[in-house]
């Protein structure tokens, strides 16, 4: 079975780096051929030195590309409460050996999709604005990419605001922009990312084995666990690694076929990403495949045994 390329779209935080950790070692299913930096938890100068420090520290070298800066047309917001100043939990990784290329995230991202012949598939776990600015950029994008695969968006509540999700609230324009081009979307959101948490013992089973990345793993989660621990969850959840998991294996989850749209003008609801999911009213397209559940033991496990696959 021939591998799926992929493109990484990431807002090199926490659970982006983890995620990222895991894609790479997924290699039996999946072949990261770019990744770009999105401006999100932390400013994209950030995001994208964290990413290039990861790579080495996964010892892969893989083409990384930086992006937007900010939102479409909304004032950008850190994460930085969450994430830690340098979006890595403060975290220290040695310098990076490489730079980044010099083509935009969004031109790189479309000299891909047409190098991959429309089997190219994007991963995209911050907000949504390179994509997007390569979706208005190139209008033969949407007949190139496969499908985006996102964490993002709720089907009900939200985290940043009590209707919107991180991600999408961040760029609601551009989230829509995405819901209404017409490449399919797979949308792990906050029902399903919610669920895919590890518990305090599991972290410390990844630490038991002391390499440099689970070393790091343990150093750079240590400020998300204690504020996930403050708000009472039962664990630290790795949002990004839904879209990367159901990429390679989709068995693990549930969801359904689902009309989504992006609310962009109200201000109580916005970032609301508006579904049919529950509703009698059925919206005309089901443009959206909503991931709703994980089997969270199978999901730990095959975190523990990647994140402690690596050796130095
Ligand atoms: O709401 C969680 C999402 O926002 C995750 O992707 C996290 O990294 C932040 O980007
Ligand atoms: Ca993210």
């Amino acid at each position: 079975m021939s591998k799926i390329p992929v493109w990484f779209d990431a807002d090199t935080g926490v659970d982006d780096a983890t995620a990222l950790l895991l894609a790479n070692k997924l290699d039996e299913k999946l072949q990261i051929v770019g990744i770009s930096c999105v401006a999100g938890n932390v400013p994209v100068e950030q995001v994208t030195e964290n990413t290039l420090r990861i790579c080495d520290l996964m010892k892969k070298q893989y083409p990384v590309f930086k992006g937007a800066g900010k939102p479409w047309f909304k004032e950008y917001h850190d994460a930085c409460y969450f994430h830690g100043n340098n979006g890595i939990g403060d975290a220290v990784l040695p310098k990076e050996s490489y730079e980044a290329g010099k083509e935009k995230a969004w031109d790189a991202l479309h000299e891909a999709a047409l190098r991959y012949e429309g089997q190219l598939e994007v991963i995209a776990v911050g907000p949504l604005t390179n994509i997007a600015t390569a979706i208005v950029k190139y209008p033969d994008l949407n007949k190139l990419i496969k499908r985006v695969l996102i964490m993002g968006g709720a089907a009900s509540g939200g985290n940043v605001t009590p209707a919107a999700e991180f991600n999408i609230y961040e760029d609601p324009h551009a989230a829509q922009t995405l819901f209404m081009s017409g490449i399919p979307v797979v949308m792990c959101g906050l029902e399903v990312t919610m669920q895919a948490y590890l518990t305090s013992e599991e972290i410390d089973e990844i630490h038991g084995h002391h390499s440099s990345v689970t070393d790091f793993y343990y150093a750079c989660t240590r400020i998300s666990h204690r504020a996930s621990q403050r708000l009472g969850l039962p664990g630290l959840c790795v949002h990004d690694a839904c879209p990367v998991l159901f990429a390679a294996y989709p068995e693990l989850f549930k969801g359904e076929e689902a009309g989504v749209y992006v609310e962009t003008q109200s201000e109580l609801t916005l970032g609301k990403t508006v579904t049919d999911l529950y509703s009698d009213f059925q919206f005309p397209e089901k443009n959206t495949f909503i991931v709703t559940d994980i089997d969270r033991e199978k999901f730990a496990k095959v975190m523990i045994e990647t994140l402690t696959s690596y050796r130095d």
